[in-house]
């Protein structure tokens, strides 16, 4: 098979690094991919970006299977695009349509998808220019803090959490009036949750459904999770609190309901779907879906996950996952990202990535590299993502950490408490 990938991060690294494993792969292409994937497969750069340029290139090349890494090509339609053309219908996109990738696109359509499929989530009210003078007796139902989000899209920024009715009513009016752009033009209130939150994937073909390892992921970009959200500084799988118990609910009160309620929607689905959760007590809140694997999620799940991961696209694309076998490795499985100083804020790019032949026993993803001179060196805030899997978490870290220790570039930052709190 000849496969495309889209994408650029640690999760498409990840994904790289498993399908170029695969007995059925001829030929990887990633677009735009980083110095990671490119040294693994062949990085294409389409100018200018567009789905009628991917879809060319699909045709040209011959391409078997388009696998969609990040949310924005799915939000925007590459799947619908794909689905139009009478030429590229027949190739399998493993991603969800337009309609499916909603559930991460508005927040406002999952909180609605939701309450109508009575999956348990934080209580919530929908605010935009013409209900405004509403916001003020929901917000006076709730206990601080706050939760302001903007309904669409907005890089990962649009969860503003604040302490006080002021400050919530401020945050409300600065988005509804511009401050994420579009979207913020519908604003999502939310009761606070007070809990432990995982991350829960499942892969689906639409009908049925199979899961996949669970993991905890690191946001804050400080020790002892403090400062502000980063797209993630670290991650394990699995997840010690996440029991058999608690897992049966989660798939009982939250995965089932949900599969149920795209299907009752009439929505097509085929990919993945990750459930950021809350564990409130004992009981699963949904916090937010997306359509799309995690990052640095996937730095975690993907290496436990023993299948050829081809045969699972294929099980998707072909909706036969009812009859697919997973086989997950039992081991943990601990990810440590390497960061640019100033990140999530301002930071330099262009140094130089020294000692990555060095490392041993753990594998190194690449998030933001690139290659410059023929040398690989730093391009984005995250910068590698350290993976090693160990017989527990203790021994999954120090290989993580021994090597986060060895690979050097100017400006090199990391969290030393990942898992910390398990
Ligand atoms: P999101 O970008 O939707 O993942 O939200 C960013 C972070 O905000 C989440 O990972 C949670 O830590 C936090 N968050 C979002 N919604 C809530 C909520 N209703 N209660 C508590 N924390 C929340
Ligand atoms: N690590 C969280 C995310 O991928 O959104």
């Amino acid at each position: 098979m000849k496969v495309l990938l889209i994408g650029s991060g640690g999760r498409e690294n990840a994904l790289a690094w498993k399908i170029i494993q695969s007995k059925h792969l001829t030929q990887l292409f990633v677009t735009p991919g980083n110095a990671g994937t490119g040294n693994i497969a062949i990085n294409i750069e389409f100018v200018p970006y567009s789905f009628e340029s991917i879809g060319k290139f699909v045709i040209v090349n011959k391409i078997d299977m388009v696998v969609v890494g990040p949310e924005e090509p799915l939000v925007k339609g590459l799947v619908d695009f794909f689905a139009s053309s009478e030429r590229l219908r027949s190739v399998p996109i493993i991603g969800p349509s337009k309609a499916g990738a909603m559930l991460e696109g508005s927040k406002a359509f999952a909180k609605e998808f939701m309450t109508k499929y009575h999956i348990p989530t934080a209580r919530f009210f929908r605010v935009n220019a013409s209900n405004r003078s509403e916001a003020k007796a929901f917000l006076q139902t709730l206990q601080p803090p706050y939760v302001i989000k903007a309904d669409g899209l907005a890089a990962g920024k649009g969860v503003v959490i604040v302490n006080t009715l002021p400050e919530a009513e401020q945050e409300i009016d600065a988005m509804l009036q511009g401050k994420f752009g579009q979207a913020g033009k519908e604003v999502v209130i939310e009761e606070y949750l007070q809990g432990i939150e995982l991350s829960v994937f499942v892969a689906t073909d639409g009908k049925s459904y199979i899961l996949l390892p669970e993991a905890k992921d690191y946001k804050r970009v400080g020790e002892g999770d403090t400062g502000p959200n980063t797209g993630g500084m670290g991650a394990v799988s699995p997840v010690p609190f996440a029991t058999p118990d608690f897992m049966q609910k989660v798939e009982n009160k939250i995965i089932k309901p949900t599969i149920a309620g795209l299907q009752q929607e009439g929505i097509e689905y085929k990919g993945f779907i990750f459930f950021g959760l809350m564990k409130v007590g004992d009981e699963p809140y949904v916090i937010e879906y997306n359509a799309r694997l995690g990052d640095p999620e996937t730095e975690v799940i993907i290496p436990r996950i023993k299948n050829d991961i081809l045969e699972l696209f294929n099980a998707i694309a072909n909706q036969t996952l009812n009859t697919f076998q997973l086989n997950i490795d039992t081991r943990t499985a601990a990810t440590v990202m390497l960061v640019s100083k100033g990140y999530p804020g301002t930071y330099e790019k262009g140094f130089e990535i020294n000692n990555l032949v060095n490392v041993k026993d753990s594998i190194v993803f690449h998030a933001g590299t690139t290659f410059h001179n023929g040398r690989t060196v730093t391009s984005g805030g995250r910068v590698l993502s350290i993976t090693s899997l160990g017989k527990n978490l203790k021994e999954a870290l120090a290989l993580s950490y021994k090597n986060a220790e060895i690979i050097d570039f100017q400006g090199k930052y990391y969290r030393r408490d990942i898992g910390f709190d398990l």
